[in-house]
């Protein structure tokens, strides 16, 4: 890998939709101003203190902090999250309650929820979820879809994509945005702090995040 391909973000263009990928874990489609995320996994961490395993999130503090930050940078038309906005039905506070009814007073009627299978009976006010959405030649999922229009991109999220980085004595896995150009769909990383994954296909194209800042093709 070398030091010239580490960029802030990398431009991706599906025909003439023009996508940007940031570190963030964010994509940006340039013609809508649209802002996609995905797989938050709110409240992940109570629900471990729940099962006896003493992980803390800090009342997702970092992932609401993240999203603030992304919305005062990009001002999106819509920010448009990908499913798995909570971990699981059983852990959500009122204190996460309140926190996410304060994003949505926030950034009101600019927030679209896809319903992702962790987000089933996360019945919230003023949440209404979505199965997918078509915009231009774009459609988003939470899990993927079976489209058969050739032209029409898939991006969706659901699988948390990361790749193994290693050399001869040492290896860290990390999140990726993946594309599988044979199926013509876009898998965004997880955005959530507390969230594993799993390694993708060797045939996917790759963009690895290493940092906050800096994003790369994986070759
Ligand atoms: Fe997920």
């Amino acid at each position: 890998m070398s030091k010239r391909n580490i960029k802030n973000s990398i431009k991706l263009y599906w025909e003439d939709t023009l996508l940007e990928m940031f570190p963030s874990k964010s994509l940006f489609v340039h013609k809508t101003n649209e802002l996609l995320i995905s797989d938050i996994h709110l409240g992940k961490g109570e629900y471990f203190q729940q099962n006896g395993i003493p992980l803390t999130n800090g009342g997702d503090k970092s992932n609401f902090e993240r999203i603030y930050r992304l919305i005062d940078k990009f001002n999106p038309s819509k920010l448009i999250i990908l499913g798995d906005i909570f971990h699981s039905k059983y852990s959500i506070s009122s204190n996460l309650k309140n926190n996410i009814e304060e994003l949505i007073n926030y950034y009101k009627n600019k927030i679209i929820f896809i319903e992702g299978n962790h987000d089933k009976g996360c019945l919230i006010k003023d949440i209404l979820y979505i199965k997918n959405k078509r915009s231009l030649n774009l459609i988003y999922s939470h899990e993927p879809l079976n489209i058969k229009e050739k032209n029409v991109l898939n991006i969706c999220g659901h699988y948390h994509p990361k790749f193994l980085l290693k050399d001869f004595k040492d290896k860290i896995s990390l999140k990726c945005f993946a594309l599988d150009n044979y199926r013509n769909k876009l898998y965004l990383p997880a955005f959530g702090d507390l969230t594993g994954g799993k390694f993708c296909n060797r045939e996917f194209q790759k963009w690895g995040i290493l940092s906050e800042n800096n994003i790369v093709e994986i070759q």
